[in-house]
């Protein structure tokens, strides 16, 4: 039996994944170069400097050590001031409702995500005392698909990973909760999340009963 649901943040409770985009383009572009929708799947789930590393190798930029970590705030002072703006209305069709009727439901409720950001868009959008534990970037060592994040949020809320059911939107995001041991609810499209036990497009299109079935 499911008793715990580990929710990803970027792109499943709200669409920062669109921000995260815009920022790291506005980098590349500034750099001289540009990278697609299709390379940015790449990115979701993948910590800051890690995204870093790989857009720059794409454009077959390098750079030294310290300038990496300017360029990376440099892109963080840009995200933060578009999240600056999230409100409540900013969380995805049905994520509020989910969150909801799964504490209702007495499900634990648990972040696994990668941003450093995590709690201040919880926060922004007002869901973060929905959540029993959170485990985001500044607890994480191990980009995702290394399954430390999701582990480390099971026992936080003294879980075992079978009795976990994680919602990710990220091709590396559904590979860490497989490897962790745990139950997976993909929220995208089938190209991109092929291995997740269901597969919706949204939290709107998936009730707090669907999950006692998987
Ligand atoms: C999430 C997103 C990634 C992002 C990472 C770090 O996993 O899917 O695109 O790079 O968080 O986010 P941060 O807010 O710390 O830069
Ligand atoms: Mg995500």
């Amino acid at each position: 039996t499911i008793t715990t649901c580990i929710f990803d943040l970027d792109g499943v409770i709200v669409d920062t994944a669109v921000y995260h985009y815009k920022a790291w383009r506005q980098m590349a572009n500034e750099l001289g170069f540009d990278f697609s929708e299709l390379q940015n799947e790449k990115l979701k789930g993948v910590s800051r400097i890690d995204s870093l590393r790989l857009i720059l190798s794409w454009g077959n930029v390098v750079k030294e050590e310290e300038e990496i970590q300017v360029l990376a705030k440099h892109k963080n002072d840009a995200y933060l001031a578009m999240i600056e703006q999230m409100t409540p209305e900013n969380l995805l069709p049905g994520a509020h409702d989910f969150l909801v009727a799964a504490k209702e439901k007495g499900y634990k409720v648990v972040l696994g995500s990668a941003s450093k950001n995590a709690k201040l868009i919880l926060d922004k959008t007002g869901v973060l005392p929905l959540f029993d534990a959170i485990v985001d970037g500044n607890i994480v060592t191990a980009s995702k698909p290394d399954p430390q994040v999701f582990l480390k949020g099971a026992e936080l809320v003294n879980e075992r990973p079978q009795h976990c059911v994680v919602f990710e939107d990220a091709e590396a995001g559904i590979e860490a909760a497989k490897r962790a041991g745990m139950h997976t609810v993909g929220i995208g499209s089938a190209e991109i999340l092929h291995g997740a036990d269901i597969l919706v497009s949204g939290l709107n299109k998936i009730t707090i009963a669907d999950i006692q079935s998987i």
